[in-house]
């Protein structure tokens, strides 16, 4: 089932931000890498133990499953080099959370001086940050979240995924409204890496909103954050016949994929609402063409923002615990003009 699209303007779709926002309590420093108390108990911070000159920062990243994933490690290549004061030690997980825990034993083995951790997912995390705390490695958590108390990592700084989940539901339930759309809303929903803070939280936010609105979810299921995955579980869908005219797929390439679906099988994805995550160029001109509705968006470029707690940390500065990045949405109202700052390609 169908139904007409409306067009928004600036008033047909309440704008709004969800501003960057940082939660829990500083941590509290004496000397670079001096041993100081905090109220988390987490007393390590960044320095050049070795006194070689560069702080060495071994990055644990998650793998190279999509076009954000490109360009979040290509933000913390291009800044942890020796010229800003550092040496970088890169781990590709390949998407495997178990082989990322023991990237990050490698890591600590090898004897980095700060460690950077994406993690892949959510769970499992205490011994090894344990191991990294006893080892006197500061570890800060970026992008993803993790299930561990909060004595046991630095600091972290990243999407607040929950919130993104959040902006994408508003924006569907006011673009609703604002087209005073009668229509069942029956919703596919693609969901990310499972037990990845970024799936988990997007998915909250909908199986939260979904039931008060009387949204029918008819599918979900993983696209495990690929363009292959989502064109898979998307060929599957239609293949059974599923009713459906809103597509919530948690990162811009599923998207992509669930597009190439629909094409592939002679449906117009234009006459659905197509809401997607992250803001790739690609995916920001397809809102520009009309191709998708919204985009909620996740800051892929934190390293150099990552760079600036470890110098703030290292110079005596109070850091916030949790630090989430600046995000919005993307839609026809300002695409254009996100298109111009869109990360990647
Ligand atoms: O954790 C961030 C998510 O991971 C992005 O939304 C997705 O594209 C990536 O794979």
């Amino acid at each position: 089932m169908n139904f007409q699209k409306i067009a928004i303007g600036v008033t047909g779709v309440a704008l709004f931000l969800s501003l960057a926002a940082c939660a829990g309590d500083p941590v509290d420093k004496e000397t670079p890498g001096g041993e100081v108390s905090t109220e988390e108990g987490y007393n390590l911070v960044p320095a050049d133990t070795n006194g070689d000159g560069l702080i060495t920062l071994g990055f644990a990243q998650v793998g190279a499953e999509s076009g954000w994933r490109t360009a979040n490690t290509d933000s913390f290549k291009s800044y942890f080099v020796p010229e800003n004061g550092y040496e970088l030690v890169f781990a590709d997980a390949n998407q495997d959370a178990d082989k990322q825990k023991q990237d990050v034993r490698d890591l600590i083995a090898q004897g980095v001086e700060v460690i950077n951790l994406a993690p892949v997912t959510d769970s499992g995390w205490v011994p090894i940050l344990e191991e990294a705390k006893a080892a006197g490695i500061p570890l800060i958590v970026s992008d993803r979240q993790l299930m561990v108390d909060e004595n046991l990592y630095l600091t972290y700084f990243g999407g607040d995924m929950e919130g993104e989940g959040k902006t994408a539901v508003k924006w569907l339930k006011d673009y609703i409204d604002a087209g005073a759309i009668a229509d069942d809303i029956n919703i596919v929903h693609l969901q990310g890496t499972i037990g990845s803070t970024a799936q988990k939280g997007r998915t909250k936010a909908l199986d939260d909103a979904a039931p008060g609105y009387s949204w029918n979810i008819v599918a979900q299921q993983t696209g495990e954050f690929t363009r292959a995955k989502g064109q898979e579980v998307m060929e599957s869908i239609i293949q059974q016949g599923l009713d459906f005219n809103v597509i919530y797929s948690e990162n811009d390439d599923m998207t992509y994929g669930a597009i190439d679906a629909l094409k592939a099988a002679g449906i117009d994805h234009k006459e659905k609402i197509i809401i997607s995550f992250d803001g790739n160029k690609s995916a920001v001109q397809m809102v520009v063409d009309g191709d998708i509705d919204v985009i909620a968006e996740c800051d892929p470029l934190l390293g150099p923002q990552i760079g600036g707690l470890i110098q703030d940390a290292m110079a005596g500065k109070k850091i916030a615990k949790i630090t989430y990045s600046v995000e919005g949405f993307i839609d026809s109202t300002n695409a254009a003009e996100k298109l111009l700052t869109a990360f990647g390609s």
